[in-house]
Parts: structure tokens; C-alpha cells; sequence
């Protein structure tokens, strides 16, 4: 999923499973019919691609990181896994795999993690079938927001450079069609929404940082380690992310989702 940390892929699972449901109804916006090629760009621990291959698809699943890779195929056996960076497809080798061009890719938290947007993009669009189909939910104009004012709180805290850049990509709806309409996509579907997501029993807003900002926190000396939590933890609280804005108890974080439903446009003629 990442280019850039580690992932403790069992823990992602176990504590952070919600990523994999919100999943579900990308699928409906899917709406896959047996028989169909299907690409799964950052299929992490497998959850969609298996759920792609029970729905009758023929999948091919990709990820860049080893540690979600083995999670995958040790769970699911019978997909097709391979470790690449979507940031630079090889269109041949991969509807190779697959048998032909692909009728869809799908991509669900995982596009966020790619600093390269229209490298994507463009290498999508060369292995689908003319008509196929570009299926995303990642995170959009503003996603996290409060964690990420969380986590420069703390690195101010504990005197460290408040300009490491967070490793994610989060377009607006109308940077990312336009950039689906450069490469000969017509977009069907766009929206941006939040998404407010409760966090998992007792973890906080210093949980979601160790799971997902590693790299932004990696400066972070081990002997201060506790101390940077804290803060992180205080300034969730001061900025409302131990109160889920519905009352139920227990912490939250502030997605907002970006969605599409892109077209290839079809063969001429
Ligand atoms: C997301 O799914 O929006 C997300 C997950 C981890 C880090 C940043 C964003």
C-alpha cells in the first residue's frame, strides 16, 4: 500500500479492519459481472480481491509493500498476487496475467499512498479494455485533517521539524477528474465525503499515528516516543477526536473519501 513504512499487516487487520468493510459498496459501484478481469491496485491483505473472486472475477491483485503481500497470499492461496508499484505499471505483463485487457480496476484506500497520481492514471488507462472500468476510494480534499494538526502539535512539542510532508495525496474532485478526463477517461461519477470513523475499542488518535504515519513520526528519538503520544492524544482532544460528533463513546478519525467511477472512453468506430 505504502512506498514509504512499514506495515504491520497483522495489526492492520485486527484494529483496522474498518478500512476493508468501508470497502463493501465500492463494490456495489462495481458491480461486477462473472467472468470479468479485474485489476485490485493496493490489495493489501486480500480482503476485496477475494471478495472480487467469489463474486466470479477473474482478479489479479497488486501491492507494492512484501508485508501485506504475504498476509494476502497465505489467506487466500488461490489469488493472483504480485508486488508492484502501481506508480509504474507494465501494462503488458500484466493483462498478461490476467489473459487480456482488464473490463475494471478497483483501488480502495490505497491510491492516497501515491505521491504519483497521474502515473496511475496513465498506466490504468493502458491495461484496460476500451469501455473498462476505474472503481476508487482513497482519500480526498482534507482527509484527516485534525490528526494531522495532532501529529504537528506533538512534532512542535518535542522540537522537531514541523515541515515533514505527510506522505499522502489527497485531490479534490476536480483535480483528480481532470486528471482521469487527460488520459482519455470520461468520468461518470465523482463525489467527496466525510466519513466519520470510530477507531477501534480503546485506541486514540497516538494509535492511528503509529499504524498509519510512521513515516512522519520516525524522527521521533524512542526515549520521547511517550511524550510525543501524549501530545498527540492532548491535541486530539482539543480538537474533538475523542467524541464521535454521533455520541457514541470512543475516539475517531476525520476521513474525508474521494470516489469516482471512470470510463476508458471506447473504441472509435
Ligand atoms: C485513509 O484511508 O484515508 C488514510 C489511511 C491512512 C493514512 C491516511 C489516510
Amino acid at each position: 500500500m505504502s512506498q514509504s513504512q512499514q506495515w504491520d499487516a497483522r495489526g492492520y487487520d485486527d484494529r483496522f479492519s474498518y478500512v476493508t468493510s468501508y470497502g463493501a459498496d465500492l463494490l456495489e459501484l462495481l458491480d461486477i459481472q462473472p467472468g470479468e478481469r479485474v485489476l485490485d491496485l493496493g490489495c493489501g491483505t486480500g480482503h476485496q480481491a477475494a471478495a472480487l473472486a467469489a463474486l466470479g472475477a477473474h482478479v489479479v491483485g497488486i501491492d507494492s509493500d512484501t508485508a501485506m503481500l504475504d498476509v494476502a497470499q497465505a489467506e487466500h492461496p488461490e489469488l493472483t498476487l504480485l508486488r508492484r508499484d502501481a506508480q509504474a505499471l507494465d501494462a503488458a505483463e500484466l493483462v498478461d496475467a490476467a489473459g487480456g485487457p482488464y473490463d475494471a480496476v478497483v483501488s480502495n484506500a490505497a491510491m492516497h499512498w501515491m505521491p504519483r497520481q497521474d502515473d496511475v492514471v496513465a498506466g490504468v488507462a493502458a491495461l484496460l479494455r476500451p469501455g473498462g472500468r476505474f472503481v476508487v476510494e482513497m482519500g480526498g480534499h482534507g482527509n484527516v485533517a485534525r490528526l494531522i494538526a495532532a501529529i504537528r502539535s506533538a512534532q512542535a512539542a518535542v522540537a522537531l521539524a514541523s515541515d515533514v510532508t505527510t506522505p499522502w495525496t489527497f485531490p479534490s474532485p476536480a483535480e483528480q477528474a481532470s486528471r482521469l478526463e487527460r488520459y482519455g477517461f470520461t468520468v461518470r461519477l465523482v463525489q467527496l465525503f466525510d466519513r466519520m470513523t470510530p477507531l477501534t475499542g480503546a485506541d486514540t488518535a497516538a494509535d492511528w499515528v503509529r499504524m498509519f504515519g510512521a513515516g512522519m513520526v520516525e524522527d521521533v528519538p524512542a526515549d520521547r516516543r511517550a511524550e510525543f503520544d501524549g501530545v498527540v492524544d492532548a491535541a486530539g482532544v482539543s480538537l474533538g477526536l475523542d467524541h464521535r460528533p454521533d455520541g457514541a463513546p470512543g475516539w475517531w478519525a476525520d476521513y474525508v473519501r474521494l470516489r469516482f467511477l471512470a470510463e476508458l472512453a471506447p473504441a472509435p468506430g
